[in-house]
C-alpha cells in the first residue's frame, strides 16, 4: 500500500456550533483519483478506478451512488470510510471523513461482501462492532434484540453464518453495521440478495432512520451513502443520486431527487447511466430499474421529513 498525496481537512466535529449543519459536510472528497498499481500483480497494467471525483454529503443527507459494475463505487465507499484499499494509490485535494471529539471515526461501513465471522454465531457477529466501538453490553443487547426483530432475524440468534441464507447474512451484516449507532452509514449494496418483499421492508426501515435517529436529534450530523444498482431504490430513498461513469469512475450526474413525480429524474438517471441509449432499464445491463413509474411511498415521506427537519 502506497499512500498518495492527500489532504485531510478537519473533522466535522470541528465545525463551529453556530455553523448551519445543513451546509456542513458530513463527508467530502474533491479531486479524488484512485489507481490500483500493477505492482505485485505480474504484467498487470495499472487500473485507474476513480478519476477526479468530487462528492460532498451534507449532514442529514441521504445520497445514493449508482454506476456500472467496476466503475469504482465500492472503492469510493472504502475511501469515505477512511480505508485505503490494498494496492491503491489515493490522491485527493480534499478528503474529509468525520471523527468525533476523541478522534474516533463516526462512519460505519458495510462492505459489499458481508464479512461475517464464520466462527461466531449470528448474535455474536452482530455485537462485535458495537463491542469494539465501546457500546455497553446492556445497550448493545437491547439494540440487537430490537434489530433482530425488525430485520426478520429473530429466532436465528444462535445460528452460524453458514446456516443463514444469503439475504439473512446480508441483513445480519447491515444489523452489525448499524448497531454501534455511528451517525454516518456507508452501505455497499446492502439489499442485493434480498427478495422483493424483504427488500421493501428493509427499504422502509432505512427510510425511517432519521426519524429513529439512534436517540439523536433528527438529522444532526447523520448521513447515509448507499451504493445500489437499483435506480428505483435510489430514487425512493435518497435526497440526491450521484451517477458514476464507466471506469475510471467520475461523477456524470449529481441529481437532487424532486419532491413530486420522479419520472423525469428517473429518465435523467437512466440516460446518465447509459449514454449510448442501448441497454438502460430493460436491456439486461448491470443497473436495474423496475418498469413503470414509482409510487410515492414511505421513502418520499422520510425524505420530506428530513427536509422539514433541515428547515
Ligand atoms: N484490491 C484491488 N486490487 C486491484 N484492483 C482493484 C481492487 N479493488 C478494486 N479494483 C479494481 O477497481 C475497479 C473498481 O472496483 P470496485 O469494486 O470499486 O467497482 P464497483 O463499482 O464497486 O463494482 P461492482 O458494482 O461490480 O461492485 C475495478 O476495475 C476493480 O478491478
Ligand atoms: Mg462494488
Amino acid at each position: 500500500m502506497r499512500p498518495g498525496p492527500m489532504t485531510t481537512s478537519p473533522s466535522t466535529e470541528a465545525v463551529p456550533a453556530h455553523e448551519d449543519l445543513t451546509t456542513a459536510p458530513a463527508l467530502e472528497v474533491a479531486g479524488l483519483t484512485v489507481t490500483f498499481t500493477g505492482e505485485g500483480r505480474r504484467a498487470t497494467a495499472d487500473v485507474v478506478a476513480l478519476r477526479d471525483v468530487d462528492l460532498r454529503v451534507a449532514a442529514g443527507e441521504f445520497v445514493a451512488v449508482v454506476g456500472p459494475s467496476g466503475c469504482g463505487k465500492s472503492t469510493l465507499l472504502r475511501i469515505l470510510a477512511g480505508l485505503t484499499p490494498a494496492g491503491a494509490v489515493v490522491a485527493a485535494r480534499t478528503l474529509t471523513t468525520p471523527v468525533d471529539a476523541n478522534g474516533t471515526r463516526t462512519t460505519a461501513w458495510m462492505p459489499q461482501r458481508d464479512g461475517l465471522l464464520p466462527w461466531r454465531r449470528a448474535w455474536s457477529n452482530a455485537l462485535v462492532g458495537a463491542r469494539i466501538a465501546g457500546v455497553g453490553r446492556a445497550v448493545a443487547d437491547e439494540r440487537a434484540r430490537t434489530l433482530f426483530d425488525a430485520f426478520g432475524l429473530a429466532g436465528f440468534e444462535r445460528a452460524w453464518p453458514h446456516e443463514l441464507s444469503g439475504g439473512m447474512r446480508q441483513r445480519l451484516a447491515l444489523l452489525r453495521t448499524c448497531l454501534p449507532g455511528r451517525p454516518v452509514l456507508l452501505l455497499d449494496e446492502p439489499f442485493g440478495a434480498l427478495d422483493a418483499i424483504t427488500r421493501r421492508r428493509m427499504n422502509a426501515w432505512l427510510a425511517g432512520l432519521d426519524l429513529a435517529g439512534h436517540g439523536r436529534a433528527a438529522g444532526a450530523g447523520r448521513a447515509v451513502v448507499l451504493v445500489t444498482h437499483d435506480v428505483d431504490e435510489a430514487l425512493l430513498l435518497a435526497d440526491r443520486v450521484v451517477v458514476l461513469s464507466d471506469r475510471p469512475g467520475r461523477v456524470v450526474l449529481d441529481l437532487r431527487v424532486p419532491r413530486g413525480d420522479p419520472t423525469s429524474a428517473r429518465q435523467a438517471l437512466l440516460e446518465a447511466l447509459d449514454p449510448q441509449g442501448g441497454t438502460g432499464a430493460s436491456g439486461g445491463g448491470e443497473v436495474r430499474a423496475r418498469r413503470g413509474p414509482r409510487r410515492r411511498g414511505r421513502g418520499a415521506a422520510a425524505r420530506a421529513a428530513r427536509r422539514t427537519a433541515r428547515g
